[in-house]
Order: structure tokens, then sequence, then C-alpha cells
């Protein structure tokens, strides 16, 4: 751990002021090393009070997310996750597969304050600017076959879903597969990327990616996405929202995977489902047809009865919606 997060979690651990002295003692480095963190943390965002003959306390985390603050929201569903947080990296996939090939081993958490490559879907890119929303993967290692991992985005939307309920208060729905929908626009995407293993028929790893915009990026949404994207808050969110959302999902998502046979999310994944009973233009490559959706089944695939008056079940594709919707 450095230095500047060794400070954190002392200043998040005490109420009292402390002094320089006592911090870099305690850490066993020198007190130029402290007032160093400490400024860096200060540019980070954390607002940090120093008092002559008193020391240093923190008085706001701002924006910030850290370790200590994810970890102390973490139910005993996440015992054993371990989390890292870094303040700018290409892409939390990216990073966390490099480990996932080298053989770190499972239920690690990467978050970033900003991501400079994000991923989205089928190849697509994912705006990730400084502090604007939560930017977080899970390296897991699933002892179970492939095919029941692609229940992980399914469990992940739905602990997503009920994360932003707990924190936020906000209700959000799920459009099928994997993006959360607030107030009939995308504030989440899941990304799940796996490494197979084709012996065993399971994976050697999975990479599960969570992205929730939580306030606009500066300037806005980019043209092509503005709209239908949108932030859970158009002004400041609460504080620690990030740190607290994070650790809720994590808590949600980690009950779900745990079982993940048990399927415990899909009665609330259909509940949330934001395509059922909307007409929709189904797209998978080359082909496109048009329907209405009536149900999400047992194995997460959208029930679609088609114009032609044929019910098709459907596991992948993308779906656009044809009505104008209230
Ligand atoms: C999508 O909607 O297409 C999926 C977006 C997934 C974004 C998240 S942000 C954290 C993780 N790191 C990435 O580069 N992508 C995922």
């Amino acid at each position: 751990m450095a230095i500047r997060e060794k400070v954190l979690n002392m200043l998040e651990n005490t109420v009292e002021a402390i002094s320089g002295e006592e911090i870099a003692q305690s850490l066993g480095v020198s007190r130029n090393s402290v007032w160093k963190a400490v400024n860096k943390l200060k540019e980070e965002g954390y607002e940090i009070s120093a008092v002559t003959n008193k020391g240093y306390t923190l008085v706001s985390e701002g924006d910030s997310v850290s370790e200590f603050a994810v970890k102390k929201y973490l139910s005993k569903e996440c015992a054993e996750i371990r989390v890292i947080v870094r303040d700018e990296v290409t892409s939390t996939q990216t990073v966390l597969k490099e480990l996932g090939d080298k053989g770190e081993a499972g239920n690690l958490v990467l978050i970033a304050h900003r991501q400079t490559a994000g991923k989205g879907r089928l190849g697509r890119s994912f705006e990730a600017p400084k502090n604007s929303g939560l930017y977080m993967s899970i390296l897991l290692r699933p002892k179970f076959t492939a095919e029941k991992a692609l229940f992980i985005t399914t469990a992940a939307a739905v602990a997503t879903a009920k994360g932003i309920k707990l924190v936020t208060g906000k209700e959000t729905s799920i459009k099928w597969v994997n993006d959360v929908y607030y107030q009939n626009k995308k504030v989440c995407g899941i990304l799940t990327e796996a490494n197979l293993d084709f012996e065993s028929g399971g994976l050697n790893y999975a990479v599960l990616g969570i992205g929730v915009n939580i306030t606009e990026p500066p300037g806005g949404f980019p043209e092509e996405i503005s709209k239908v994207a949108a932030a859970l808050y158009e002004t400041a969110p609460p504080e620690r929202i990030r740190a607290r959302l994070a650790a809720e999902i994590l808590n949600s998502f980690m009950g779900y995977y745990n079982h993940l046979e048990e399927k415990a999310f899909m009665e609330e994944y259909r509940k949330r489902s934001f395509l059922t009973g909307r007409e929709i233009v189904f797209t998978q490559g080359d082909i496109s047809e048009s329907g209405t959706v009536v149900d999400i089944d047992d194995s997460a695939r959208l029930i679609v009865k088609l114009d032609s008056g044929e019910t098709k079940a459907y596991m992948a594709g993308e779906v656009s919606i044809v009505k104008n919707f209230a």
C-alpha cells in the first residue's frame, strides 16, 4: 500500500486530530513523506484540515473513493473480497484481465477514479471521466460451467439496481440484457468478459465490469450518446456515494454469486424489466425482427411475440424500442 493510502487509512480511523509526527512514527516514514501524502490527498479532493499544534483531520472525502471507505460498508457476503482503488487506469477490465492471465486469485475488485480507455460491449468505448461515475471491475474465478456463468451479468444488473435503490433511493429498471435505466435513460452499463478453459468447459476467470454514471461528465455526455445516456444526479451527489454504492452493489452481487445456481435474482430481474410489454426491433448480426416483448424466462432469454405471430426466445442480441414511451 502506498504511503498516501496508509495516511488516508489513519485519518479515516481517527476522530481527533493526529499530528504529522505521530503518523510518520506509526508508519515508519519521514514527516516530509507524510506532508507530501497529505498534499496529494488534498489534490485528489479530500478535504483535510491542519490545525497548528494539533495535527490533521479528515473533514470530508469529497468525491474520492478509498479502499478503506469501500470495505467499511461491505457485508459478510464479501468476506473474501479484496479492494484496490487507483486514481487512473486504462480500463479496470484490461488491468484485471492482465492480472487474471498472471494467475491472480479471484474476488479482487478494482475501482478507478478515471479510465482513459474504458471498454463497453461489442467493442464500443465507455466514457469514464474523473469522478463522474463509479468504474469498477471484479476478477472472479467461478467454479461453475461457462453456460451458468452467463448469469453473472444478469445477477450484476439486479445487484446494481438494488445497490442504487439502497444508496440513492432511486428506482431503476433493467433493459435486457444488462443496461440499467433511470427515468428512461441508461445510467449504467455492464460488461462481462471471460477466459474459457476449453478442456473443462469452465472458465479460467471472468471479469465483471460495472460503470455507473453518477453525475454528468463536465461538458455533458458526448453527442453520440447524449440522447440515451443519463446520470443519477443532476447536481452534486451526496458525499461518499461512490464508496457506498460500490459496497452495496458488491454486497448484493456476491450474495447472488455465492449461490448462483439458485437464480434468486431472476424474479427481481423480471420485475425491473424495462422491455416487457414494449414494441421492439431485435437485431442479431444482419437479421432484424420486430415484435412485442412478452417475458424473460428463467434462462434470462428475451421472449418476443413477433409481428408474424411466432414467439421466439433470444439469448443475445441488440434491442431497440419502436414506440415512444412516456
Ligand atoms: C456497456 O454499456 O457497453 C458496458 C459498459 C461497461 C463499463 C464498465 S466501467 C468499469 C469497467 N471497465 C471498463 O473499461 N468497462 C467496464
